[in-house]
C-alpha cells in the first residue's frame, strides 16, 4: 500500500486542526499525534487562572500548559524553584474548571518527581485525579526517562521539556543550551530518550534555532519550542510575556502582542481619579 505524505492526509477543509477546526470537544493527545501526521503547526500559551485560561479556550488554543512558571509570573517567587505540588495541583484545577476544548498540561513542579519513577507518579496523579489535567510535563531527557516511562504506562500522558530547564537555574542559569557539537548531541540524545519512554511532546526551550529543527525532523512526536526558532511543529509562549504584563525586560524570543501592564494601568488610574474627584459612581452605577 501507498504510504500518504503529510500533506495528503491533511484534512482539505481542516475541519480537524487543532487551531481554527471545529471540533468543540476537549483536545486528546491522540490529536496532538494526527496534527504532527499532517505536518500541522499549532499554538500554546500558559495559564494560571480559570478566568485568563477561559479567554485563551474561547480563542481557539488548543493547549493551554499550567507551567511553574507561575512562581515567577503569578505568585511572586523569584524562579520556578519554590513552587509546591499543592499550588500546582490548585492553578491547574482553575484552568481545568474555566475550559472546555483545550488540553491543560500540568507542570510537575521542582521536588515533586526527581526522587524517582514513583516519587513521580504518585505526584502526576494528583494532578490528573484532583486537577483533572489531562497531561503532566517534566523537565529532564535521559535523566527523566525512568519517570516518563512509569506515567506513560500507568496510563498518564506526558510532555517532555529539554534544553533550558529552569528548574535547575542553580546549576546551569539561563543559558542557551545545545551550542557546540558535544552539546548538540546530548540535546539529541535526551530528544529521543524522551520519545523512545513515550513522551507524546517534547518543549524545546532556549536552543539554536538548526538544532531544534534537526531536533523537529528527526522525532515523530511534536516539538513544543520557546526560544528554538521557527522550525518547531509548536510553539508556546508564558502569557504574562506575550500579553505584556510581565515587567521589566523580557527575553529575546519573546514577540509582545499588546501592552496589559499599561491597559490596566491606565484604567485603575481613570477608577482612582473618579473616585477621588466624585464622578464614579454616578446615578447609573447607583441602586435606590
Ligand atoms: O513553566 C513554563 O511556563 C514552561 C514553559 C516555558 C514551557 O515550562
Amino acid at each position: 500500500m501507498t504510504q500518504l505524505s503529510a500533506a495528503q492526509t491533511k484534512p482539505s477543509d481542516g475541519s480537524k486542526a487543532l487551531y481554527g477546526g471545529k471540533g468543540t470537544r476537549r483536545i486528546t493527545v491522540r490529536d496532538i499525534a494526527a496534527a504532527k501526521e499532517r505536518g500541522e503547526k499549532w499554538p500554546m500559551l500558559t495559564a494560571y487562572d480559570a478566568m485568563t485560561a477561559s479567554v485563551f479556550d474561547e480563542a481557539g488554543i488548543p493547549v493551554l500548559l499550567v507551567g511553574d512558571s507561575a512562581g515567577n509570573c503569578h505568585l511572586g517567587y523569584e524562579s520556578t524553584v519554590p513552587v509546591t505540588l499543592d499550588e500546582m495541583t490548585m492553578l491547574s484545577a482553575a484552568v481545568v474548571r474555566g475550559t472546555s476544548r483545550a488540553l491543560i498540561v500540568g507542570d510537575m513542579p521542582f521536588g515533586s518527581y526527581q526522587e524517582g519513577p514513583v516519587h513521580a507518579l504518585r505526584s502526576a496523579t494528583r494532578l490528573v485525579k484532583e486537577a483533572g489535567v489531562g497531561a503532566v510535563k517534566l523537565e529532564g531527557g535521559e535523566r527523566s526517562h525512568r519517570q516518563i516511562e512509569l506515567l506513560v504506562e500507568s496510563g498518564i500522558p506526558v510532555m517532555a521539556h529539554i534544553g533550558l530547564t529552569p528548574q535547575s537555574v542553580n546549576a546551569m542559569g539561563y543559558r542557551v543550551q545545545g551550542r557546540g557539537e558535544e552539546a548538540a548531541q546530548q540535546l539529541l540524545r535526551d530528544a529521543k530518550a524522551v520519545q523512545d519512554a513515550g513522551a507524546f511532546a517534547v518543549v524545546l526551550e532556549l536552543v539554536p534555532a538548526e538544532l531544534a529543527a534537526e531536533v523537529t525532523r528527526v522525532l515523530h512526536i511534536p516539538t513544543v519550542g520557546i526560544g528554538a526558532g521557527a522550525e518547531t511543529d509548536a510553539q508556546v509562549l508564558v502569557w504574562t510575556d506575550m500579553l505584556g504584563l510581565t515587567p521589566g525586560r523580557v527575553p529575546k524570543f519573546v514577540k509582545k502582542y499588546a501592552n496589559l501592564r499599561e491597559v490596566m494601568g491606565n484604567a485603575v488610574k481613570e477608577f482612582a481619579e473618579d473616585v477621588v474627584g466624585g464622578t464614579f459612581p454616578l446615578e447609573e452605577h447607583s441602586v435606590h
